[in-house]
């Protein structure tokens, strides 16, 4: 166990500013401008709390949960879970926040991280965070309940393995909203969750997680083996008018109204034109490569890039009808970009949390496309990708901003880049 550092447990009565990425605000400890930066859960800009240490490795900041506020901001509110708190459920970030807060707190952290990581100002290039339908509440299609040693079940916290006890969590969808009875036809046997998992099908598909095999590099845990064990093996999801077959245990936008809300927002930053050729990177079961394909015409075509192989089998079903678009298995990197046949005249790219990164970013730029669209899941990882394209001289002529994951800090967006003028 890691010893406690010098405030581990300490109750400081702080002065709250602006959000950090992740979830928490930022005060300081001491001096205002040159104290150590306290990142405060629980808390809003502008509040006086007293707030606990929970992890202090020394260094220039530390981790703290406000218990009281003595001050509070107008925007805050009565969480509406039970569970959301100091030392509870690690699943939201801002149920204290109104809807409204929790959007311009968003949106103040992307500026921030393009600031910081692209010295980019975007000043009137974010139009602010935009809402999707649904509210606050009952939006996800998949929620994955932790499992103890002793059979115990809940939901993560914070930072932590430990669990929450909790039966239900009022951000899913009403009809997975329950910790499920596992009524003896699960075979739990290690595992270390049950996730549910809706599509339009009335049932829910209900899956076993244990812990995967192999090594992974720095030390992480590998991806966890899924098994279901009720209910659909593949969900179905309808897009602009098309629909999709995903594996249950398969990437799919967990807000039911991303997927639509993206792929228009990706479609009206690239504007295709018929007879161009798109190379969708990061492709998943195909939500953005039918599109792409609708809208370049049979003239056009759209090749997709993916790495997972159910996904590439769910898209070659997905796409059976558009012989203009496939989606072939591969991991996207600089080099399989380079020993690409054709030049695309569009590219777009939906990666993972960390972002494309240098080399595939510097890899698609010299690939000399007329327009660059990018879906981004974490704006850290996108502002960075951001500062790789800014120094090979192209522009970020677009940007914005979707609340695709309402009570947590995660944020969605779509961005455009073009080429140097001239
Ligand atoms: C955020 S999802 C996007 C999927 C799809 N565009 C959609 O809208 O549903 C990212 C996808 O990238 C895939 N992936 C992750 N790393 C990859 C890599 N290095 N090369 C190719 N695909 C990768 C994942 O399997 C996943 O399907």
């Amino acid at each position: 166990m890691a010893e406690a550092g010098p405030l581990d447990g300490a109750t400081l009565e702080l002065d709250v500013g602006g959000p950090a990425h992740g979830g928490s605000c930022v005060a300081r400890h001491g001096d205002p401008t040159s104290g150590r930066a306290v990142f405060v859960r629980h808390a809003l800009p502008g509040e006086r709390v007293r707030a606990v240490v929970t992890e202090d490795r020394g260094g220039s900041y530390c981790f703290a949960d406000a218990v009281e506020i003595v001050s509070a901001a107008p925007e805050r509110v009565e969480p509406p879970c039970p569970h959301a708190g100091p030392g509870r459920c690690g699943g939201c970030d801002w149920q204290h926040a109104s809807g409204a807060a929790q959007r311009a707190l968003k949106e103040t952290v992307i500026r921030d991280q393009f600031t910081r990581l692209a010295r980019l100002e975007l000043g009137d290039l974010l139009g602010g965070v935009e809402e999707l339908p649904g509210g606050l509440l009952g939006w996800r299609s998949r929620i994955l309940w932790a499992l103890d040693r002793d059979g115990a079940h809940g939901l993560r916290k914070h930072r932590s393995h430990d669990l929450e006890p909790i039966d239900h969590c009022p951000l899913a969808q009403s009809d997975i909203a329950d910790f499920p009875v596992l009524a003896g036809d699960a075979d739990l046997g290690r595992a270390t969750g049950v996730e549910q998992a809706l599509g339009t099908e009335p049932e829910a598909a209900l899956l076993v997680h244990s812990p995967g095999s192999g090594r992974q590099a720095r030390g992480r845990r590998p991806p966890d083996r899924l098994r279901v064990v009720r209910g659909p093996e593949v969900l179905h999801h309808d897009v602009r008018g098309r629909t999709f077959g995903v594996q249950a245990g398969g990437f799919w936008q967990v807000h039911p109204a991303a997927a639509e809300t993206f792929a228009a927002a990706l479609l009206d930053a690239v504007a295709p034109r018929p007879g161009e050729h798109v190379l969708d990177l990061y492709a998943g079961a195909g939500a953005l490569t039918a599109p792409l394909a609708e809208a370049v015409g049979p003239l056009g075509s759209v090749l997709g890039v993916e790495s997972a192989a159910a996904a590439v089998a769910d898209a070659a079903a997905n796409l059976a009808d558009l012989p203009n678009a496939s989606v072939q298995r591969a991991r996207v990197t600089a080099e399989s970009l380079a020993a690409l046949e054709q030049s695309p005249d569009v590219i777009v790219l939906d990666p993972p949390r960390a972002g494309a990164g240098r080399e595939v970013m510097q890899a698609l730029m010299a690939l000399a496309p007329r327009v660059i669209g990018y879906v981004a899941c974490d704006p850290a990882a996108l502002a960075r990708d951001t500062a790789v394209a800014l120094s090979a001289g192209w522009r970020l002529t677009s940007l914005r901003a979707f609340d695709a994951f309402p009570m947590t800090h995660h944020v969605e967006c779509v961005a455009r880049f073009e080429p140097p003028s001239g």
